[in-house]
């Protein structure tokens, strides 16, 4: 691992009518990010918030707004997403026929980028800017939905990016997430895999003591 562990509860499984809550359960439980699921019904069938919302739930938190764009023409998004108090801004690589002209306009906004690859997309696509990129955001499901099962075969997809990134001198500078199908008893097998952060939608938000469930994430995390 890179750094410290961190988890990125998302959002997507929380009560929307009352987001408020959800920031102040990540913060009591002691997040560090909050992972913001953004779809367009284009890109996956599902469809869910915007930089409004972004900016309305800015102030209420000072964790580090981690915003997963799942949407086509992902270069329309940054400056909105980036005005609204995104800290990482993160586009799949599918997503893009010039991810280096998007990866430049969310740093020449001032910040994080981040770069996702779906499961079923080649490794060998996204190598070619793991050093232009912050973010590394490794799917372990489909997109679209929270509350989908761990998709076999992503744990060596991590191990093989992380190689590629120890590799290559990076792993100090990009920092790997993995998002999707993490639950407290894969964490550790994910971690072991080469993972800095752990999105975690629907066993925070589902769970009977959401802010107790961050704490066990964070128990597996930092032994
Ligand atoms: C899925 C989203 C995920 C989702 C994860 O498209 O990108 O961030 O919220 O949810 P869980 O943890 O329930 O798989
Ligand atoms: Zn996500």
């Amino acid at each position: 691992m890179a750094s410290e562990f961190k988890l990125a509860p998302s959002i997507l499984s929380a009560d929307f009518s009352d987001l408020r809550s959800a920031l102040k359960i990540c913060e009591e439980g002691g997040a560090h990010w909050i992972h913001i699921d953004v779809m367009d019904n284009q890109f996956v069938p599902n469809l869910t918030l915007g930089p409004p919302i972004v900016k309305k739930l800015r102030p209420h938190s000072s964790q580090y707004f981690d915003v997963h764009m799942m949407v086509v023409e992902p270069e329309k998004l940054v400056e909105s997403f980036a005005d609204a108090g995104a800290d990482g801004i993160t586009f799949h690589i599918e997503a893009s026929d010039n991810p280096k002209a998007v990866i430049d306009l969310i740093h020449a906004a001032g910040k994080d980028a981040g770069l996702s690859i779906k499961p079923a997309t080649p490794l060998s696509e996204i190598e070619p800017f793991l050093d232009l990129i912050d973010i590394l955001l490794v799917m372990s499901v489909e997109p679209g939905f929270g509350g989908q099962g761990f998709v076999n075969g992503s744990a060596e997809r991590i191990q093989k990016l992380r190689k590629r990134l120890n590799e290559r001198g990076l792993s100090d500078r990009v920092t790997l997430v993995v998002d999707g199908g993490v639950k407290l008893h894969n964490a550790k097998e994910v971690l072991d895999a080469g993972a800095d952060v752990l999105v975690a939608g629907s066993e925070v938000f589902e769970s009977e003591n959401p802010i107790e469930t961050i704490k066990s994430f964070y128990r597996i995390g930092n032994p």
